[in-house]
């Protein structure tokens, strides 16, 4: 495939293989998300289709009134503002501090908590009830997805939930993309995202597509489920 615009006027083109080096690849991470924000240019934000994978969260804790959730890659917080909004206690992270927090920790600092931090450098074990993840694991560097869901699935008490965006892919096999600053971009199948997932402590609860403003395009939102120690894989 060309060219394409993954949204109003940002194009991503094919990435032939994944940059070598994985250290550099996290500050292009850092200064890309960063130079958007500051911009104003993080169209994500905005995006409705990005606002049903809390509601997708929700749905899969079902009854469970208070969950504490995790909000891997908050941004500005959207998301957490969702889950604050229906009871539910949140941890945000992101590699980039918004200014937004602030306002969503007020009146309420014993269930709202903001941290700058990348997941792969968080602490902590056993600690959420869950983990929502939409739209980070897919500009993550390809050779850091395993430790990526190995510390979510160690941040995750056993049962855990772990609901998670990415760009679907329409044809049988996901593709690279990248932008103009070196931002990868990886589509996936469903059968590709359940492979990768399942493969790091997890098994399957739900898969939804969930379309997006361009005609054939979608988000892909998994829930998953942390299996108890010792239980394969
Ligand atoms: C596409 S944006 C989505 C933001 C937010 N979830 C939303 O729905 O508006 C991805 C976010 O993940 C953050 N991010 C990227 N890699 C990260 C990492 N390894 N750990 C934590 N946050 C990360 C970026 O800074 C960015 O805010």
């Amino acid at each position: 495939m060309d060219r394409y615009e993954i949204a109003d006027q940002y194009t991503i083109a094919p990435a032939q293989t994944p940059p070598p080096d994985r250290s550099a690849y996290h500050d292009v991470l850092h200064s890309d998300f960063q130079g958007h924000y500051a911009d104003g240019r993080d169209v994500w934000t905005a995006e409705r289709a990005m606002r049903e994978t809390p509601l997708l969260l929700m749905r899969a804790l079902g009854g469970t009134e208070s969950a504490h959730v995790l909000d891997i890659g908050t941004g500005h917080g959207r998301d957490a503002a969702i889950l604050l909004d229906h009871g539910h206690r949140v941890t945000g992270i992101d590699i980039v501090t918004s200014p937004e927090w602030p306002v969503l920790t007020a009146g309420r600092p014993d269930r709202a908590r903001f941290l700058t931090s990348s997941v792969l450098e968080l602490e902590g074990s056993a600690e959420y009830d869950a983990a929502l993840d939409n739209g980070c694991l897919h500009h993550q560097h390809p050779d850091d997805y395993p430790a990526y869901l190995r510390r979510i699935r160690a941040l995750l008490r056993p049962g855990g939930l772990y609901t998670v965006s990415v760009f679907q892919s329409a044809d049988e096999r996901g593709r690279l993309f990248v932008n103009g600053a070196s931002r990868l971009y990886q589509e996936f199948t469903t059968g590709e995202l359940t492979d990768l997932v399942t493969g790091h402590g997890f098994e399957p609860v739900t898969s939804h597509l969930v379309p997006r403003t361009t005609p054939g395009r979608n988000y892909l939102v998994g829930t998953f489920r942390a299996t108890e120690p010792g239980q394969a894989p």
